[in-house]
C-alpha cells in the first residue's frame, strides 16, 4: 500500500477554470471528418449528413472548443475549395496524409456542425503554402457582415445551402500549424515564420479587430529549435498575437509503463519552459500585455515501436479518400495517463488558457465510429468527460506529499498525481486524482484548510476491470469493457463535518471525488 497526503487551502488558488481548456480537434485526416462526424447515408445521419450518434457522444464528452481543419492538412489546404456548391468543389491531393480530399465537407459544414454540437470554432489558416492575402480573405469571408466581395459570397453560399447567412463570428484563429517541423508542407525557419505570422496577424486584425490569434510554437519539447523558436517568433509577433501554441504526444516506450505514467512531469516542464520564454520576450521587449498558451494538440499517440496489428497506418499507403489512419485503441493505462495530462493543464491554468485534445473521432480519439456501424467511447473518453464537466470555479494550488515511484525517464515521481477545483457558487470541491502505482493501492488523505466538507457528492474510479489487465480497451466487440464505476469508501470523518477526506485508490487508476464544502 502506498500513501499520499494532499493539502488544499481555500485562499491558495491558481486561476479561474478556462472553459477553453476542454477543447478538441477535427482534422481532415483519416476518418475524423468522413465517416467520423460526417457520413451522409448512415442510418444516424441528420439532414446535413452529420452523424447523430457521434454528435451525442461529442456533447457527452463536453468539448467546448474545436480546432479545424488541421493539423498538417491545413498547410496545403485551400479553404476556398471547401465552400460553394458541392458539385463545383475540386477533388485534391492532400500531401500531408497521402490522401484524396473530396472537399464534400468544408467551412460551412464545419461551422454548422460546431453550432449543433455547441462548440466554439477555432480556425487554423494555411501559412505553409499560402500567406497574408488568403488569410485576410478568409477572415472577411467568415466574419464580415455583408456588402463586400467575400462576405457576400458567404451569404450567397449559405443561402444556396439553406443555412444562416449571418457571419460565422469566429474569434479564435491559429496562424498555421507546426511550421517548425521539417515534415510540414511549407516548413519555415523561426525568422521566416515570425515575419509571416506578424504580417498575417496584422492583416487579419485589420479585417476584424476582435479576433484572438495563436502563433505557432514548438511541435514538441524534443524539437531541436524548442526555446529559440518561441523566442524568435514572439519577438516578431508579440504585439499582434494573444497566444503561442504547444503540441505534445506521449506513448509508452519498450514496455516502460512507469515512465509513461509519469509523462505529466514532462508536460509540466514543457509548459514551464514556454512560460519562461514568453516572459523573457515580454521583459526584453518592455511589453505590458501577457501572452498565454494554447496547448492545441495533446494526447497519447503510439507513433513508434508497436507491432503492425496494433499500430495503425501513420500515413496512407495508396491514394484514397478517408483511409484508416492512426486509429489508436486506448487501454486502461492510456486513460490514466490522459487524466494526468489534464491535471497538468489545470495546474498551469493561469497560463494555459486553451487546450485541444487531438483528435475528436477515430484519429487518436476518445470517440470511435465505424462506417455504417456504431460509435463508442474509448477509455480516454472518461477522464476527459468528467474533468470537462466537473472542473468549474477556481483551480486550487495543491501541496502533495506522496510515496515516490522510480522511473527511468523522469527520476523519482509522486505515486499520486492530482488537480482540484473549487466552485464557490455550487459549493463543490472536486479532486481529480491518479494512482500511477502499477502494483499497489494508495491510501490518500485530502486535508482541507479553510473548508469544511459535509457530503460526498460524487466518487468514481476507472481502473483495471475484473478479468482484465492494464491493456484492456474498449473496441467494436466490447464497447464498455472499461469505464467509471463508483469509488467506495470515501470518508469524511465521524461527525460528517470534516476537514479531511480519506480514500483508497486501486493500483493503476484515475478517480474523481467531489465533496460539498462550506
Ligand atoms: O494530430 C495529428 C497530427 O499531429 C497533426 O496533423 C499535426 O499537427 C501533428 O503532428
Amino acid at each position: 500500500m502506498s500513501h499520499a497526503r494532499i493539502i488544499v487551502d481555500r485562499d491558495f488558488t491558481i486561476a479561474d477554470v478556462s472553459p477553453r481548456l476542454f477543447g478538441s480537434f477535427v482534422e481532415h485526416m483519416g476518418r475524423c471528418v468522413y465517416t467520423g462526424i460526417y457520413e451522409p447515408g448512415h442510418p444516424e445521419a441528420d439532414d446535413q449528413g452529420f452523424r447523430k450518434d457521434v454528435m451525442a457522444l461529442a456533447k457527452e464528452l463536453g468539448a467546448t472548443v474545436v480546432r479545424y481543419p488541421g493539423g498538417n492538412f491545413v498547410s496545403g489546404y485551400n479553404w476556398e475549395d471547401g465552400v460553394g456548391p458541392r458539385e463545383d468543389r475540386p477533388v485534391r491531393i492532400d500531401g500531408a496524409w497521402h490522401t484524396i480530399e473530396t472537399n464534400a465537407f468544408g467551412l460551412h459544414e464545419f461551422v454548422e456542425w460546431a453550432r449543433r454540437a455547441d462548440m466554439e470554432v477555432m480556425e487554423a489558416i494555411n501559412l505553409g503554402t499560402r500567406g497574408v492575402d488568403e488569410a485576410r480573405a478568409l477572415v472577411e469571408y467568415a466574419n464580415h457582415p455583408s456588402g463586400t466581395y467575400w462576405s457576400d459570397l458567404r451569404r450567397e453560399h449559405a443561402a444556396a445551402a439553406g443555412t444562416s447567412q449571418e457571419p460565422f463570428g469566429i474569434k479564435l484563429w491559429c496562424l498555421g500549424n507546426e511550421l517548425d517541423g521539417p515534415w510540414q508542407i511549407g516548413h519555415k525557419t523561426a525568422e521566416e515564420y515570425g515575419r509571416l505570422a506578424q504580417e498575417a496577424a496584422k492583416a487579419m486584425k485589420l479585417v476584424d479587430p476582435d479576433i484572438e490569434l495563436v502563433a505557432v510554437g514548438s511541435s514538441g519539447k524534443q524539437m531541436p529549435t524548442f526555446g529559440t523558436w518561441e523566442q524568435t517568433v514572439l519577438t516578431h509577433t508579440y504585439d499582434e498575437v494573444d497566444y503561442i501554441s504547444m503540441h505534445a504526444y506521449y506513448q509508452e516506450h519498450d514496455g516502460d509503463a512507469a515512465s509513461f505514467l509519469a509523462e505529466a512531469v514532462n508536460m509540466d516542464g514543457f509548459i514551464d519552459g514556454v512560460v519562461a520564454t514568453i516572459d523573457a520576450v515580454k521583459a526584453a521587449g518592455k511589453h505590458t500585455k501577457q501572452i498565454d498558451i494554447s496547448f492545441d494538440e495533446w494526447n497519447v499517440w503510439y507513433q513508434q515501436g508497436l507491432d503492425t496489428e496494433d499500430q495503425p497506418d501513420q500515413v496512407a499507403k495508396e491514394w484514397k479518400s478517408h483511409p484508416r489512419l492512426i486509429e489508436d485503441r486506448y487501454s486502461v493505462t492510456d486513460a490514466v495517463v490522459v487524466g494526468t495530462l489534464m491535471h497538468s493543464l489545470l495546474r498551469h491554468g493561469d497560463r494555459v488558457r486553451i487546450a485541444n485534445q487531438a483528435q475528436l473521432v477515430n484519429v487518436i480519439a476518445p470517440i470511435r465510429s465505424e462506417e455504417n456501424g456504431p460509435a463508442w467511447r474509448q477509455t480516454i473518453f472518461w477522464p476527459f468527460a468528467r474533468i470537462a464537466e466537473l472542473a468549474t470555479g477556481e483551480i486550487l494550488r495543491l501541496v502533495v506529499g506522496a510515496d515516490q515511484q522510480p522511473t527511468a525517464r523522469h527520476g523519482d515521481v509522486d505515486v499520486i498525481d492530482a488537480a482540484a477545483t473549487h466552485d464557490a457558487e455550487t459549493g463543490a470541491l472536486t479532486l481529480f486524482i491518479a494512482n500511477r502505482g502499477l502494483e499497489e493501492a494508495a491510501d490518500v488523505t485530502l486535508d482541507l484548510r479553510g473548508f469544511t466538507a459535509s457530503e460526498v457528492l460524487r466518487a468514481e474510479v476507472l481502473s483495471i476491470p475484473e478479468g482484465g489487465d492494464r491493456h484492456t480497451a474498449n473496441d467494436l466487440q466490447s464497447q464498455e469493457a472499461v469505464g467509471l464505476v463508483p469509488l467506495e469508501g470515501v470518508r469524511l470523518g465521524d461527525s460528517g463535518q470534516s476537514t479531511a477526506v480519506t480514500m483508497s485508490l486501486p493500483a493503476l487508476s484515475w478517480a474523481v471525488v467531489q465533496v460539498k464544502v462550506a
